[in-house]
C-alpha cells in the first residue's frame, strides 16, 4: 500500500509555492522597512508553554495539541502558534527589559477538522513587538496590516477590533456574562454549555444564531472597561476609518486567553467559513505567566495558507525567464562557462538550463512551455568560433549570432 501524507498537511509543490515566494519577498522589504528583526524558535516546546499562555481551558490547548512524551517521559507539543515561544525564548535570554519589534514565520500545528482555509500543518507570519506600552505600537501594527495588504493587492478585507480592558476589567466582564447566561443555560447549543462552563468569553464567538440573539441583550465590553481604553479603541478606529474598513466588534475576544487590551482580526468574505486573514492583539501578562519579569507585548500573525489565497497574482511582475540550450554530447567546460558568466552579470533573470536532455526542436518546445522571452542556443559549431545563438521567442523567433562577449552585454541590459 502506497503511503499517503497525514490529513490537513498538505504538500507544497512548486507550483502553489510560487505564490507564496512573491508574497515572502513583499513581506521582508516591509519588515525591514519598519525595522522589525527575524526570530526562529524551535518547533517543539514543553508542553507546559502552551497550556500556561494560550490557556489550558482554550480549545487550542483542550483538543488541538500535538503533545506526546519524549524518550525521557516528558511531555513536549508540537507548538500551535509562535507569541508563547517568543516570550519564552526573550525571558530565557532575560531580555525583559528591553524593546524588540521581531517577526517569524514557519508551520504551526492544531489538531483541528480539516476543511477549506483550515490544516492541521499551517503556516504563520508572526510579528511581536515587546517593551512598548499600549500607544504608539497599535497604531504601527495597524499600519502594518494596512501596509501588507496594499502591497499584495487585497482591497476587500475588515478589520474587526475591540478591546478588553485590564486583567481585572475582562475577569469583571466574564463574571457578569455568566451570571447573565447561566439562567439562560437550557435555550443554549450544547457546545455554547460547554463553553459557558470552561471558557465562558468563546460563548461571544458562537456562531449559534439562538445564541447571538441571547448576547444582544447580555453584558458589553464597552461597560467594564476604563474611559481612557474606550477613547483608545475610538481614536483608532477614527485615525484608519479613512483607509480601511475598520469596525469595532465587542463580541470579539479571540481564541487564546492571554489577551488584555486591543484585539484585533482582518477578515475577508471571499475566504469562505475560515474567514480570518490574520489575528492578534495586547498581552502584556503573559511574560510574568511565564516566570519573566513584566514586558508589554502586542503582536499579530498572519496565516499564509489564507492571505495567499487572496493575493492578486495578475497584477505581479513575472521574472524575465530565458532559455538555456545546449545539444547532444557537446556539453565542455565553455558551454558551462557561459552560463555561469550569465548568471552572475545579472541574477534577476531567470536562466532556465534544459540540460541538453533532447532534440533542438523538443528543447525549444519546453522553453516555451515554460515562458522564456528568449532562448540562448549553444551549438557545436557556434561553440568552436566563440559564439552562441540568441533567438527572440516573444515575436516571430527572429535570431542572431552573438560572440560569448556580445550575448553578456546583451543578458545584462535585458
Ligand atoms: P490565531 O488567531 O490563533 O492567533 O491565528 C492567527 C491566524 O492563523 C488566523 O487568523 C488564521 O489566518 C491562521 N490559522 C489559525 N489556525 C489555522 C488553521 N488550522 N489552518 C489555517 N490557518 C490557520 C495566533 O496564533 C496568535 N499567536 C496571534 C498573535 C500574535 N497574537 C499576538 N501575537
Amino acid at each position: 500500500m502506497k503511503i499517503q501524507s497525514l490529513r490537513g498537511m498538505p504538500d507544497l509543490f512548486p507550483e502553489d509555492l510560487e505564490r507564496w515566494h512573491i508574497f515572502e519577498s513583499k513581506l521582508y522589504k516591509i519588515f525591514h522597512s519598519f525595522n522589525t528583526l527575524e526570530i526562529r524558535t524551535p518547533l517543539l516546546e514543553s508542553t507546559e508553554l502552551f497550556s500556561r499562555s494560550v490557556g489550558s481551558s482554550s480549545d487550542i490547548v483542550n483538543k488541538e495539541l500535538y503533545s506526546f512524551l519524549d524518550r525521557n517521559e516528558e511531555s513536549i507539543s508540537l507548538r500551535p502558534e509562535g507569541s508563547a515561544s517568543v516570550i519564552r525564548a526573550i525571558i530565557q535570554k532575560k531580555q525583559e527589559h528591553e524593546k524588540h519589534k521581531l517577526w517569524y514565520q514557519g508551520p504551526m500545528f492544531r489538531y483541528e477538522r480539516p476543511q477549506k482555509g483550515r490544516f492541521r500543518q499551517f503556516h504563520q507570519v508572526g510579528v511581536e513587538y515587546l517593551g512598548f506600552e499600549e500607544g504608539v505600537s497599535e497604531y504601527e501594527l495597524i499600519s502594518m496590516v494596512l501596509q501588507i495588504n496594499k502591497l499584495i493587492g487585497i482591497s476587500d478585507y475588515t478589520i474587526k477590533i475591540n478591546h478588553l480592558g485590564d486583567q481585572l476589567a475582562k475577569d469583571s466582564f466574564c463574571n457578569s456574562l455568566v451570571a447573565f447566561l447561566q439562567p439562560h443555560i437550557n435555550e443554549l447549543h450544547e457546545k455554547d454549555q460547554v463553553r459557558l462552563r470552561s471558557n465562558p468569553l468563546r460563548v461571544l464567538d458562537s456562531k449559534e444564531k439562538s445564541t447571538q440573539v441571547l448576547l444582544k441583550k447580555g453584558p458589553k465590553f464597552q461597560d467594564y472597561i476604563s474611559e481612557d481604553s474606550r477613547n483608545f479603541l475610538q481614536n483608532l478606529v477614527d485615525t484608519y476609518s479613512n483607509h480601511c474598513n475598520i469596525q469595532v466588534d465587542q463580541s470579539l475576544v479571540r481564541g487564546l486567553d492571554y489577551y488584555t487590551g486591543i484585539v484585533f482580526e482582518s477578515v475577508s468574505e471571499k475566504l469562505g467559513a475560515q474567514d480570518a486573514i490574520l489575528g492578534g492583539g495586547r498581552y502584556d501578562n503573559l511574560s510574568k505567566q511565564l516566570g519573566g519579569k513584566e514586558m508589554h507585548a502586542i503582536g499579530f500573525a498572519i496565516g499564509v495558507e489564507r492571505i495567499i489565497e487572496l493575493l492578486s497574482i495578475e497584477n505581479i511582475k513575472q521574472p524575465l525567464k530565458v532559455g538555456f540550450i545546449t545539444l547532444g554530447e557537446q556539453i565542455d567546460k565553455k558551454t558551462y562557462k557561459i552560463a555561469d558568466d550569465l548568471r552572475s552579470a545579472n541574477n534577476s533573470i531567470i536562466l532556465d538550463t534544459f540540460l541538453s536532455e533532447g532534440s533542438l526542436k523538443s528543447q525549444l518546445r519546453r522553453a516555451n512551455k515554460n515562458n522564456c522571452s528568449y532562448v540562448i542556443i549553444v551549438g557545436e559549431d557556434e561553440l568552436k568560433n566563440d559564439q552562441v545563438i540568441w533567438k527572440d521567442l516573444r515575436d516571430d523567433g527572429e535570431q542572431e549570432l552573438l560572440t560569448s562577449k556580445e550575448v553578456i552585454d546583451k543578458y545584462t541590459n535585458l
